[in-house]
């Protein structure tokens, strides 16, 4: 559906009028800052290197999105204080005083930590170990040089940086020996003060600053086993009465990892024991790589395949919305770098919200405009299976307030994402549950009507096996019926006449093929009835030219677009006589996007009138003039409608535009050659447009009507409901 509407944007950008304009990639929150969309939640903070802080785009662009920042690397001891009475402050400063500049606090990163740490603090002069109270002796002068020098600016430290083991590792290997594991990394620190050091290095930072709010800091802290050791070691720490304040929770994780579940636990489980959390190093690795060590991926900048972004924006609103619900405790969510380009991953990973050209991504639109309220919605359960589900097929499902909900099985899939998502997001990302299966709901209610979608496994687009399939996006596609609160003009009634369509196969000289059209036609067609002379004679109807979309085919119309029931029920209820419908293909499949600027429709207008209008009336009992033949198309259809119409008025007495577009009266050069013009679409398509179409139609004298249908976009739905309306007009 996605690439559908993408092709309508196309058509609408280049098309004759403004329509479809919501197709177009607009961005109205752009001045909204993130850090001002969660101003409510928490801080919203970046990692930033000498580049960021030089060059004045990037600048403008952390001022205006952020409110904390975290210097990526220059503030590590290992960049600091290289050597014993070393320091080397420049790097640092300049992050500093731009934040001071700027108003703007910081993270401190990091006072002590196994990487990128002042090594020469374990050894002496001659290379030597030390004891551990010289590295004490070291570390405390570290720590209260660096402290003091940036209080102003910082309001919490990562003080101890990944001191714990990770899961998965049962033996550690300690001077050659293979050992149990032990609940910590094999630090050289360790090895030296067993966790003693970790307590002297926040008991150091809180005599420097008795203010500043203290972290641990680790990765893979959603890890079973890292959050136990994790909780216990800071229990166990802050009851013996070292001041830890809170845990930095990095957050290196992928666009499959961690479930909400495991993340929820986490948080919760830290909850217990301290009162700040931080997300301290977000970034979502586009392979199943996590964690804070450097793997093997990091490749060149390739283009990312669009259904990896989808599960990166759906793994991002994910998470964001477990932050948000844990806002009591989470006081900031730093991403790790600025963009893309700066990510420690490197460019292939592409895991960041903002891209390698400093151009925000959809999922920086979808972290930033998050909907307060869908955080807390709960779908009403009162499921019933879709509408169109193949027999004996439970899912997908519907309920009554429009939510829909899959259920895949695919034992070996990576991903399966469905294409029906809200708000422009790529779809809905389905999760395996606990038995397996892939199962996931839309994150709101759909628009009513008939959608169509279909799924993408690891890459590979697939229909559901549970929907029947509805030729659209030149292909079949599975579709689904969300509940309408007017459904009851296009179901099927068993208490009525209903009238039929038959296919009719005809060839076609212009296009050197056969082609094939459904021809709806009222109950009592072809039935003996007595004439003004009391003769017996065979009634002849008027003839209603009713085309498709871009991706579709003569069968949209009579399934998806339901156009015989809908019929029927008009001729029951006595709301219009009968007339016949022809739906033929539209030669509109093998169209290149990108040309429509030069789409004619000239070779479907040969077939139309050359061809398919004399292959009808000579088998269908048509009144076959001007007078009694409509023509009206949807979509791409549209276009073929306004080109056809306005070019061969003499063939067509009434005509249709439904979400294809507007006639303005300048454009009728005989304002006698139509009896009647229909303009229709959406609310959410342009209704403006049809709105000044019908105004200036009729204040030009002409029989106009539009039809701007409630709650709807460029979809089935809106055409169902201009069909119904235009057909009680015409012929008339
Ligand atoms: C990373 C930096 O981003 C890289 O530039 C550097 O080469 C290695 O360190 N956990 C941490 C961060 O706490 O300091 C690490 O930063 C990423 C993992």
């Amino acid at each position: 559906m996605k690439k559908f509407f993408f092709a309508l944007m196309v058509l609408a950008t280049m098309g004759s009028t403004a329509m479809w304009a919501q197709w177009r990639l607009v961005d109205p929150r752009a001045n909204v800052g993130l850090k001002d969309a969660y101003k409510d939640y928490f801080t919203i903070g970046v990692a930033v290197n000498q580049r960021n802080v030089s060059d004045e785009a990037q600048m403008a662009l952390i001022m205006k999105e952020f409110n904390s920042v975290t210097a990526e690397n220059d503030w590590k001891p290992g960049e600091i204080h290289p050597q014993e009475g070393v320091w080397n402050f420049e790097k640092a400063d300049k992050i500093a005083n731009f934040c001071r500049q700027n108003g703007i606090k910081m993270r401190g990163h990091c006072l002590c930590w196994h990487s990128q740490f002042a090594d020469w603090m374990f050894t002496n002069k001659k290379g030597k170990p030390v004891k551990k109270e010289v590295f004490y002796e070291r570390l405390r002068e570290h720590i209260h040089t660096v402290v003091n020098r940036y209080k102003d600016v910082v309001y919490a430290w990562d003080v101890v940086n990944e001191a714990m083991a990770d899961d998965g590792r049962p033996f550690d290997f300690v001077d050659g020996k293979l050992v149990k594991a032990s609940p910590y990394r094999q630090s050289r620190h360790f090895k030296l003060c067993g966790d003693e050091f970790i307590a002297k290095a926040f008991e150091f930072a809180r005599e420097a600053d008795p203010d500043v709010l203290l972290f641990y800091n680790d990765y893979s802290c959603v890890d079973n086993g890292k959050r136990e050791r994790i909780y216990e070691m800071v229990k166990k720490m802050k009851e013996a009465g070292v001041p830890i304040d809170g845990i930095g929770m990095q957050g290196h994780y992928n666009i499959y990892f961690p479930e909400e579940e495991q993340l929820e636990k986490a948080i919760t489980r830290f909850k217990e024991i301290v009162k700040h959390i931080n997300i301290t190093e977000l970034d979502l690795r586009t392979n199943t790589e996590s964690g804070g060590q450097l793997m093997f991926s990091r490749g060149e900048a390739k283009p990312q395949a669009g259904y990896i972004a989808t599960l990166q924006e759906d793994q991002y609103a994910r998470l964001f919305k477990v932050f948000r619900k844990h806002a009591d405790v989470i006081d900031n969510v730093t991403f790790w770098n600025l963009s893309d380009k700066d990510s420690w991953l490197g460019l292939g990973n592409h895991p960041l919200p903002i891209d390698e050209n400093l151009k925000a991504k959809r999922s920086f639109q979808i972290i930033r405009d998050f909907d307060a309220a869908a955080d807390k919605r709960v779908p009403k359960d009162d499921w019933v299976p879709n509408p169109m589900n193949q027999p004996g097929q439970e899912y997908p499902q519907v309920n009554s307030e429009g939510f829909a909900r899959f259920r895949v099985e695919a034992p070996d899939a990576k991903s399966v994402i469905v294409s029906l998502g809200l708000g422009g997001r790529g779809g809905t990302v389905l999760r395996k549950d606990k038995d397996g299966v892939w199962t996931g709901t839309t994150e709101g209610p759909m628009d009513p009507g008939f959608h169509y979608y279909h799924l993408t496994i690891d890459g590979g687009v697939v229909n559901d096996p549970g929907t029947h399939n509805y030729f659209g996006s030149c292909r079949w596609e599975s579709g689904i019926e969300i509940p309408a609160p007017d459904q009851d003009f296009y179901a099927w009634r068993k208490d009525i006449p209903h009238g039929n369509i038959q296919k009719v196969d005809f060839w076609s000289e212009s296009t050197g093929k056969m082609q094939t059209c459904n021809v709806y036609l009222p109950d009592g067609y072809g039935k003996l009835v007595k004439g003004k002379n009391g003769k017996l004679t065979q009634e002849r109807y008027p003839v209603l030219y009713l085309q498709h979309g871009w991706g579709e085919n003569e069968t949209s119309w009579p399934v998806q677009g339901k156009a015989g029931i809908i019929m029927d029920n008009l001729i029951a209820d006595g709301k219009i006589k009968p007339f016949i419908v022809v739906m033929a293909y539209g030669l509109t499949n093998d169209f290149k996007f990108g040309t429509i600027g030069k789409f004619t429709a000239e070779e479907f207008e040969k077939l139309l009138i050359d061809e398919l209008i004399p292959v009808i009336d000579k088998q269908f009992l048509t009144k076959p003039d001007k007078w009694n033949r409509a023509m009206a198309g949807l979509s791409m259809g549209g276009m073929e409608t306004k080109l056809i119409t306005l070019r061969r008025p003499e063939v067509f007495g009434y005509w249709g535009l439904l979400s294809g577009g507007t006639y303005m009266p300048e454009e009728i050069k005989d304002p006698k050659c139509v009896k009647y013009i229909f303009v229709g679409c959406g609310d959410k398509e342009n209704p403006d447009g049809i709105n000044k179409s019908v105004e200036a139609l009729k204040a030009a004298g002409f029989n106009a009507e539009g039809l701007v249908s409630e709650n709807t976009a460029h979809e089935f739905l809106t055409w169902r409901r201009c069909l119904y309306k235009m057909a009680q007009s015409l012929f008339k």
